[in-house]
């Protein structure tokens, strides 16, 4: 106590007072300058373990090569599946849409397929849902590709379309039906 004195000129009623006025005045100002929410949030001691703790990072979702009877399956009818559309043979994630996509939504007869045709004709026959470009008039291709850029910037690509060829052959007078997968010859890009 006689140190406080002698150093700080001050009784140590006074010292410490104003040491802790200084604590208070800090904690105001640090406040001033954190968001509010984050400031007043408890602290959960197990999150600074940095030795013990094993952060759960979700793979991001990537599906690879479908064909278009496989990609049916993410059309939103599953919640648990997530919410895919191609444009262009690219298949990209739109469950962050489900909005538009998903069951009820205006757009929900688009997910789970290829709605190309569709977009570029601004069309919503059930006809035009389809990849089949065959037809498209200069202007509409390009309305597609509009959508295709939109779909690029606001969406994950997870996959690409691929086209189920079924070939018929004769062995041995017997009749067998193979399945292979090969690319579709749509309009390819690559990013
Ligand atoms: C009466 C005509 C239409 C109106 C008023 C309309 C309105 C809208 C609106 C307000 C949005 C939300 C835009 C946003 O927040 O980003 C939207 C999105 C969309 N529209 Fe339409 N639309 C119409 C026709 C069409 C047609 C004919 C098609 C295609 C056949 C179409 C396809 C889409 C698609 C795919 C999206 C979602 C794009 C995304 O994923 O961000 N719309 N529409």
């Amino acid at each position: 106590m006689d140190t406080i004195e002698t150093y700080a000129g001050l009784s140590p009623a006074a010292f410490f007072t104003i040491a802790a006025l200084m604590v208070v005045v800090y904690k105001i100002v640090c406040s001033m300058f954190v968001d509010p929410e984050e400031f007043n949030k408890p602290t959960n001691n197990s999150s600074i373990n940095l030795h013990h703790s094993t952060p759960k990072i979700s793979e991001p979702f990537q599906l690879g090569d479908v064909t278009e009877q496989e990609l049916r399956a993410y059309d939103g009818s599953d919640p648990n599946k997530p919410l895919l559309m191609a444009i262009k043979g690219q298949i990209y994630d739109v469950s962050s849409s489900r909005m538009f996509y998903g069951p009820g939504g205006p757009y929900s007869k688009f997910a789970g397929r290829d709605a190309s045709r569709a977009l570029a004709l601004l069309s919503f026959d059930p006809k035009d849902l389809t990849g089949n470009l065959e037809g498209l008039s200069d202007s509409e291709l390009e309305v597609l590709q509009d959508w295709a850029y939109k779909f690029m910037e606001k969406y994950v690509k997870v996959g690409q379309l691929v086209a189920e060829q079924t070939r018929t052959e004769q062995t041995d007078g017997e009749e067998v039906e193979e399945s292979h997968k090969h690319e579709t010859n749509g309009d390819r890009q690559t990013f």
